[in-house]
C-alpha cells in the first residue's frame, strides 16, 4: 500500500509539472498475446519507434477475461525490458465483457450535464449493473443549435480497475483506458484519411483476434455500429486439436506453418473451412441486424485485420459471404516503419497484430 501510495504521489508530481512525454505506449493486452508499441509522431505523421510482444500461455485470457493476472504482469514486464525504451506511460485498450461505443447526439452543457446524457443514452446497452459502469465520451462535432455529437463509450468499473492494478503492478502508468473498438475506428481513419475526407460512404472493419472479431461500422468520422464477437482465430486451433487430437501448441503450430508455396496441407485447411463457414455466417447475421436498422446502402467496403486475417482464403470468404469488397487494411500504406531495423516478419507481424496497439498509441494525454 506504502508503495502504491509513493507511486501515486510521483504521477501526480509528473502530471502537475508535465513531466514526462505526452506521448503513449499502445498497450494492447490480446487473448493471446501482449503488445507494446510506441509510435513517434511529427507533422501529422507517425512511425513506430519500438515494439515488443510476448505470447500467453493458454488460459491466461478467455473471452476477454484475464485469468491470470500475475501471467500478464509478468509478460508485460519482460516485453517493457526487451523494448529497450525506457517506458512509463499507456494506453491500453478493453474489449469484450460488455464494452460499449456508440455515436450519441446530445445537447451542450456543463461537463456534469453531459457526462449524464452520455450515462443516460449507454444505460440501456450495458450487460452489466449502471452503477458498476464507468461512462467515458470524446467530442466529434458541435452544432451551432447547440447539439453536440460524440463518442460514448462505457466499461465496467471491475473491468477499469482491473487493468489499472495490472498496468501498474508491471511498473507503468495507466493514462488512458481506450476500447479496442475506438482504437481501430481512430487508426483507420488516419490511415485513410485522404479517401475519407468528404466522404459519407460506411465502411466495416474487423479485427479477427484470437478469441475476439471486433465488428466495427464507421462513418463520416464514427463509429455507427460496433459488437465485439466471441468469435476469432483460437476457434480453428481448437478444431483441428479436437479432430486430430493434438495438444494446443501443437494445433496452433499446424495452423500457422506454410510449405515453401505457401499452402496449408489439406486436411487443415478442410477443418479451417469448416469452423470459417460457422464464422461468415455470424458475420452475415451482425451485418443483417445493422441492414435491418440502418437501410445503409453506402456500405460495400470492408477492412480486415487482426492474426485471423492471414487465414488463407479467409478475406475472399468475407467478401463472398458478406457481399462487399474486402481485403487487407495495410497500416503501413501511411504510418512509417523502418524495415531494415525491424525485419521483413516482425513488419508482418505488426501490420497484422497491432493495428490496435497503434491505434491506442495514438492518443496524447492532453487531448
Ligand atoms: N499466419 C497465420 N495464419 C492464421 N492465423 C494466424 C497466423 N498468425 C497468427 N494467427 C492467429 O492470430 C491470432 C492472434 O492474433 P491477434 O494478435 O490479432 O489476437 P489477439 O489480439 O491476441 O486476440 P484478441 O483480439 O481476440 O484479444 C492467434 O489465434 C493466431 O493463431
Ligand atoms: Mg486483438
Amino acid at each position: 500500500m506504502a508503495a502504491q501510495s509513493i507511486n501515486d504521489l510521483i504521477d501526480d508530481l509528473k502530471d502537475r509539472f508535465n513531466l514526462g512525454s505526452s506521448e503513449l505506449f499502445g498497450l494492447d493486452i490480446g487473448n493471446s498475446s501482449v503488445k507494446l508499441i510506441k509510435l513517434e509522431q511529427s507533422k501529422g505523421e507517425y512511425r513506430v519507434v519500438s515494439y515488443a510482444a510476448a505470447e500467453f500461455p493458454e488460459g491466461t485470457i478467455s473471452e476477454g477475461n484475464i485469468n491470470e493476472e500475475t501471467v500478464v504482469v509478468d509478460a508485460i514486464k519482460d516485453i517493457v525490458k526487451s523494448s529497450k525504451v525506457s517506458c512509463n506511460n499507456v494506453c491500453a485498450g478493453v474489449a469484450g465483457n460488455g464494452a460499449i461505443a456508440k455515436k450519441l447526439q446530445i445537447n451542450d452543457g456543463a461537463q456534469d450535464e453531459i457526462e449524464d446524457q452520455v450515462a443516460w443514452e449507454l444505460e440501456s446497452f450495458l450487460t452489466f449493473d449502471t452503477e458498476k459502469a464507468v461512462f467515458s465520451y470524446d467530442l466529434l462535432a458541435k452544432d451551432e443549435s447547440g447539439g453536440l455529437e460524440v463518442m460514448g463509450a462505457a466499461v465496467s468499473r471491475d473491468t477499469v480497475d482491473k487493468y489499472k492494478h495490472i498496468v501498474r503492478s508491471a511498473g507503468l502508468s495507466l493514462k488512458v483506458l481506450d476500447l479496442d473498438s475506438i482504437a481501430l475506428a481512430n487508426i483507420f481513419f488516419h490511415i485513410y484519411e485522404d479517401a475519407l475526407t468528404d466522404s459519407d460512404d460506411s465502411w466495416l472493419l474487423l479485427d479477427i483476434g484470437s478469441s475476439i472479431t471486433n465488428f466495427i461500422i464507421v462513418r463520416s468520422g464514427a463509429i455507427v455500429f460496433s459488437k465485439d464477437i466471441n468469435v476469432g482465430s483460437m476457434a480453428m486451433t481448437e478444431e483441428i486439436q479436437r479432430q486430430m487430437g493434438l495438444n494446443f501448441a501443437e494445433a496452433e503450430d499446424l495452423k500457422v506453418t506454410y510449405d515453401s508455396k505457401g499452402n496449408l496441407p489439406e486436411e487443415i485447411l478442410d477443418i479451417i473451412s469448416g469452423v470459417a463457414e460457422v464464422f461468415f455466417k455470424e458475420l452475415k447475421s451482425t451485418l443483417e441486424f445493422y441492414n435491418s436498422s440502418s437501410s445503409d446502402d453506402s456500405l460495400t467496403n470492408c477492412y480486415v485485420t487482426g492474426g485471423g486475417a492471414q487465414t488463407p482464403g479467409l478475406v475472399d470468404g468475407i467478401s463472398e459471404a458478406l457481399g462487399l469488397k474486402a481485403e487487407v487494411l495495410n497500416p503501413f500504406n501511411r504510418i512509417k516503419i523502418d524495415e531494415k531495423k525491424f525485419g521483413e516478419r516482425v513488419v508482418n507481424e505488426i501490420a497484422y497484430t497491432c493495428i490496435v496497439a497503434m491505434g491506442l498509441a495514438m492518443r496524447r494525454v492532453d487531448e
